[in-house]
């Protein structure tokens, strides 16, 4: 009788091991949805479909795309942090979700550095200092005078309290010692339409949701906030060659599964990720619109759970007062 029990837990114990594994070689077996934390249109959205499409490929399956916007994108990654951890719900998340929000909201339902399996790293995304065409300032010097000498009248858009378009516009007027109105829309897709019809004055956005109405002089550029000037628009001067060097910063977008998503899971996410990264027609849609691609190295799970972990304490100490704008 004990040797039966015995032999019949291993048994059941060999099943189950049985029954994992295939379970983890066979994935994915069926479509795969990313959600994206902002509305339809804006750079993390633009760059998952452009990555999503060779990563399908790869992966033999669809990759599907649901923009949960709210909450600077707190409200689409808390979702994404409670799906069920198999690999068939991820999110982008980007340097506002992982990095600046937990500076902003006191009650984040979730913490970028413990409640996600990463994935891997997109691309960097330098940030430009944009406005409306009518704007009346033709440089980054009397862009900034005319935004000090004229606060209560000049409307700053925003994805979002905790968004990259959010923190990097406080920086900016940190720095400038300016406090101007901003308004709140649910990405910077819907934004940048505003932007460009004028119905707001200027926002801080990522290369690649403004680098096409750039080349089609739809809005102004005053700088690109990166040491070097993208090759996407050659004109538009670094924020250091504009007068304002301590306006430097770049964004990033990574892709995170659930935590305790299997880890043969990640892997094959994470393969697919890479190869996209590595497939030249891929490659070429990011750079012509100014993405950063990062190494090898860089794109690793393990790298980016160390990005999550060094960005959450540099925007604590940028972002030291919750911004309630
Ligand atoms: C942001 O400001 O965080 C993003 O630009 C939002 C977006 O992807 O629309």
């Amino acid at each position: 009788m004990k040797l039966l029990s015995t032999i019949g837990s291993g048994i059941a114990a060999l099943a189950l091991v049985a029954g994992a594994v295939p379970a983890a070689a066979a994935f994915p077996e069926r479509a795969i949805t990313v959600i994206v934390p902002f509305a339809s249109g804006g750079p993390g959205d633009t760059v998952v479909r452009i990555i999503g499409e060779h990563m399908a490929r790869t992966l033999g399956q669809p990759i599907v795309v649901e923009n949960v916007a709210g909450g600077g994108g707190t409200t689409g990654i808390t979702r994404g942090s409670q799906a069920k951890a198999d690999g068939y719900i991820i999110m982008l998340g980007q340097m506002g979700t992982h990095g600046a929000a937990p500076a902003q909201y006191p009650h984040l339902k979730y913490d970028p550095a413990k409640d996600f399996a990463p994935i891997g790293l997109v691309a960097a995304m330098p940030i430009l200092i944009i406005a409306k065409k009518t704007f009346p300032a033709s440089n980054l010097r009397e862009f900034v005078d005319y935004v000090r000498k004229n606060q209560d009248k000049v409307v700053e858009a925003h994805a979002g309290v905790g968004s990259v378009s959010h923190t990097t516009c406080s920086l900016l007027q940190s720095i400038i010692g300016t406090k101007t109105a901003r308004v709140a829309y649910r990405g910077t897709g819907p934004s940048l339409n505003d932007i460009v019809a004028g119905q707001v004055d200027f926002g801080c956005d990522q290369i690649v949701n403004v680098a096409p109405q750039i080349q089609a002089g739809t809005i102004k550029a005053f700088g690109i906030a990166s040491v070097e000037r993208s090759a996407a628009i050659k004109d538009v001067p670094t924020t250091k060659e504009g007068g304002l060097p301590e306006f430097e910063v770049s964004a990033w977008l990574a892709l995170f599964a659930p935590k305790d998503t299997p880890q043969e899971v990640v892997a094959k996410l994470n393969d697919a990720l890479v190869n996209a990264l590595d497939d030249e027609g891929t490659r070429k849609r990011l750079l012509d619109l100014g993405s950063v691609i990062p190494d090898r190295a860089g794109r690793s799970p393990d790298a980016l759970q160390k990005l999550v972990v060094r960005e959450i304490a540099s925007w604590r100490r940028v972002l030291t007062v919750p911004d309630d704008q």
